[in-house]
C-alpha cells in the first residue's frame, strides 16, 4: 500500500533548493521503489525571487512558520535554513507540534541536539541529521547502523569541501591561500564570509557530533582543540610534498585507554594514506573499527545534490519507518565529568624555521631536541629563497611522535638562541 507523506522545506538556499528539486523530480521513482508518495506541501524562504527561480507554485509558499506548523498535511518539516537563530525557533516549534524534523544543520544539532531529541521524543516525533555532516557521505547511518558492532577507536577525516578544495589548488599549482580563496569565492566553493570553513569551526562541529557517535560519550565542541587554514603557505606544502606528504585539514578523534582526543588542524598525511588523494571539494572519513578493521566512506561533502542526496534519505527513512529510531548520540553542549580529555597529545610535527646560516646553527638546534627528548626523524637546509635576508636559510625538520607541550618547550627555547624564526609547525599523522 501506498504510503503518503507531507512535506515542508524551511529555507531553499543552496541545500533547500537542492531538497525541493530532489523531492519534486524524484517523486514518481520513490513512489515505484519504496512505496511512498512524498508530497513538498510548504516552503517558507524571505526570498520570492529565490522562489521563482526554483519554480515553486504560488499556492505552496507560506507566509509564517505558524502556517507550515498548522498545515493538516504537513507530516515532515525540514529545516535547510542553517545558523542556530530562527533555525533552532523552527524546528522547536514544529517538534512541539509533533512533526518529525529533518536537518541539515551540524551546529545546530552539534549544539542542541540533547535539548532537540528530548522535546522529539516527548512528542513522539522523529529527528534526523545525516546531512549535517559530511554531505551526502551516509556516515550518520553508517556509525548508527553499519558499524555499531565495533568499538570504534579512531576516526580521521577530511570533512571539509571548502578547504579541500583550497589545499588540493595550492598542493597542485603551488598556489597562495589568499588567491585560491578569492577564486573558489568566484566560484561559490567558498562563501563571501569564509571563517565557519577556513577557521576550522565547520569542521570541529561535524567532528564533536561524529565522535560523540563513534566513541558513545558526550564531546561537545569546546573539548576540541581547533586551528585552521589561514597560516597555510605554499611554500610549506611544497618542502612536505618533497618528503612524501601531503597537507589535509583533519578532524581527528581518538578513544585510548588513557582518554578521548579530538582535535581539527593542518596534518601533513603520508602520500601513501588513503585520505591524501581526497582532492577538490571531496570528503572522506577513515575509521578503525575493533572488528571490522579500516573502514573510509568518500563523496561530495558539499553541494546542492550530495546534500540533498543526505535529506532526502532521512525524509524516506522516517516516511517508510513506523517506528522512530532514537540515536545513541549522547552530546551535550557540556562536558561530563566522568570523560578524560586528553589536551597534550601525541604527534609527528613538521617545523620550518630560518636561521643564520653559520657554522653551529644546526648543533644549537638539534641540542635543543636532545635536551627535550625530541627525536628527529629527518632533517634538511633547504635552497635560500630570493625573498629571504642574505645569510639566512630555510631548515625544515620531522619529529618522531611527542607531545604538544614538548613541541611548545622546544620552540621556546630555539626562539631563546636568536639564530631565527621558527616559522610554522605543523602536524603530521
Ligand atoms: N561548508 C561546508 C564545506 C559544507 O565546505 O564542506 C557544509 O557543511
Amino acid at each position: 500500500m501506498v504510503k503518503k507523506v507531507g512535506v515542508a522545506i524551511l529555507g531553499l538556499g543552496v541545500v533547500g533548493g537542492g531538497t525541493y528539486q530532489t523531492l519534486v523530480e524524484h517523486r514518481e521513482f520513490y513512489l515505484k521503489t519504496q512505496q511512498v508518495d512524498i508530497s513538498v506541501e510548504m516552503v517558507l524562504d524571505r526570498s520570492s525571487e529565490r522562489l521563482d527561480q526554483l519554480g515553486v507554485p504560488s499556492e505552496i509558499r507560506a507566509k509564517s512558520i505558524q502556517e507550515v506548523i498548522a498545515h493538516p498535511n504537513v507530516d515532515i518539516v525540514i529545516e535547510t535554513i542553517g545558523g542556530i537563530g530562527v533555525a533552532k525557533e523552527f524546528v522547536t516549534m514544529a517538534l512541539r507540534d509533533g512533526k518529525t524534523v529533518v536537518t541539515s544543520n551540524k551546529e545546530l544539532i552539534c549544539k542542541y541536539s540533547h535539548e532537540l531529541e528530548k522535546i522529539a521524543k516527548h512528542n513522539r516525533c522523529g529527528l534526523f541529521y545525516e546531512a549535517s555532516c559530511v554531505g551526502g557521505v551516509p556516515i550518520i547511518r553508517t556509525l548508527l547502523d553499519g558499524v555499531q558492532a565495533n568499538c570504534i577507536r579512531s576516526m580521521m577525516g577530511i570533512v571539509n569541501g571548502t578547504t579541500n578544495y583550497i589545499l588540493t589548488k595550492m598542493t597542485y599549482e603551488g598556489a597562495d591561500y589568499a588567491d585560491v580563496l578569492k577564486e573558489a569565492q568566484k566560484l561559490g566553493y567558498a562563501e563571501a564570509d569564509p571563517t565557519a570553513d577556513v577557521e576550522g569551526f565547520d569542521s570541529m562541529y561535524k567532528l564533536s557530533i561524529l565522535s560523540s557517535m563513534a566513541f558513545h560519550t558526550k564531546i561537545p565542541y569546546t573539548k576540541i582543540s581547533r586551528e585552521g587554514i589561514t597560516g597555510i603557505g605554499a611554500k610549506d606544502i611544497a618542502y612536505g610534498k618533497e618528503l612524501g606528504y601531503t597537507l589535509k585539514l583533519l578532524a581527528i578523534g581518538k578513544n585510548t585507554e588513557k582518554g578521548i582526543e579530538v582535535r581539527v588542524h593542518p596534518t601533513f598525511i603520508s602520500n601513501a594514506h588513503p585520505l591524501a588523494s581526497v582532492n577538490d571539494s571531496f570528503n572522506a572519513v577513515y575509521m578503525q573499527g575493533d572488528a571490522v578493521g579500516d573502514v573510509m566512506l568518500y563523496g561530495r561533502g558539499a553541494g546542492a545534490l550530495p546534500t540533498a542526496s543526505a535529506v532526502v534519505s532521512d525524509v524516506i527513512y522516517a516516511a517508510t519507518h513506523a517506528e522512530i529510531k532514537y540515536s545513541t548520540f549522547k552530546n551535550t553542549a557540556n562536558a561530563d565529568g566522568s570523560v578524560k580529555f586528553i589536551s597534550d597529545f601525541e604527534s609527528a610535527y613538521y617545523l620550518r624555521l630560518l636561521v643564520d646560516d653559520k657554522p653551529g646553527v644546526l648543533a644549537k638546534i638539534s641540542g635543543v631536541f636532545a635536551k627535550c627528548g625530541m627525536s628527529i626523524v629527518e632533517i634538511a637546509q633547504k635552497k635560500r629563497d630570493m625573498d629571504l635576508e642574505q645569510g639566512q636559510v630555510p631548515l625544515v625538520i620531522i619529529t618522531h611522535q611527542t607531545t604538544e607541550n614538548t613541541v611548545k618547550k622546544a620552540v621556546e627555547k630555539i626562539k631563546a638562541l636568536q639564530i631565527g624564526t621558527i616559522e610554522t609547525v605543523i602536524h603530521v599523522e
